[in-house]
This record gives structure tokens, sequence and C-alpha cells, in this order.
């Protein structure tokens, strides 16, 4: 089977991160944020950020999607591509903590996410060059 296009994968994760997104628990900032990831395996995975009343324990959209990854198929999880999506269309990229996260299970991953002038698209190792690696 031909690899599916850039632009179909990133309008079908796209289109993944935005239902995600409407389940979000953001009543502290008010910014929804959705994330979808494809997986090596051909899977899709969602999140949603959900906040905490102890601002610091508040996941990020991203890290949902991928610890809910790990828990449904596995810890050989491969990430080829994340998307990202926010209720109010401005420019998110991943955090950094985020961004460590996708290295360590997608070092090659693409994401696709809203830049300052646009739909933009970044490898995971220009967004977080030396990613920190144990193995
Ligand atoms: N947030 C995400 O979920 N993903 C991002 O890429 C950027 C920030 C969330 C965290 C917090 O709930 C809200 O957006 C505001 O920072």
């Amino acid at each position: 089977m031909p690899t599916k296009s850039t632009s179909a994968t990133r309008q079908r994760l796209t289109g993944a991160a935005r239902k995600a997104m409407i389940n979000a628990y953001a009543p502290f900032s008010h910014f929804k944020v959705g994330a979808a990831i494809l997986t090596a395996k051909g899977h899709i995975f969602t999140g949603c950020n959900v906040e905490n009343s102890s601002y610091g324990m508040t996941n990020c959209a991203e890290r949902t999607a991928i610890f809910s990854a790990v828990a449904k198929d596995g810890p050989e999880l491969e990430i080829v591509a994340v998307a990202v999506v926010n209720a109010q269309g401005v420019p998110c990229s991943p955090c950094g903590a985020c961004r460590q996260v996708i290295f360590e299970f997608g070092p090659r991953a693409v994401i696709y996410y809203q830049g300052d002038k646009g739909p933009k698209q970044s490898l995971i190792t220009e967004l977080l060059p030396e990613g920190f690696r144990l193995k």
C-alpha cells in the first residue's frame, strides 16, 4: 500500500485532535488543546489537556495522547507524527516538557501545529535539538 500523503495524514490527525479537544478540562486557563499521534503500527491516539487546581499538575494534550497510547498499545510505542490544535486557533507548538516526551517515543516524529504565520510542520529534532535519551 502506498504511503499516505503528508496532507492526508495531517488532515486525519488534525481532525482527531479537534475531536479530543472538546473534552479538555481547562477551567483555569480556558485554553482548550487537543492532540493526536500516529504510531508506526498505524494507530491513532488522542488526548486533551487536563488542568488541576494545583496548576503544576496539569497534563498537556500531547502527553495525555502519548500516555494513553502506551497504556493501550504497550511500551514499544513509536510515534510517527503528532498534531496539536487549540480552540482559539492561535499559534501553539508543544511545550518543552512535551517535546522531550515526544522525542522519547519518536525521535524522527513530525509535528503539525499552528505557527506564527499559519499551519506549520517541524521535525521533533528541530523543536528539540539534542533531546535527552538514556538508551
Ligand atoms: N497546553 C497543551 O495542552 N499543549 C500545548 O502544546 C501547550 C499548552 C495546555 C496546558 C494548559 O492546560 C493550557 O494549555 C495553557 O497553558
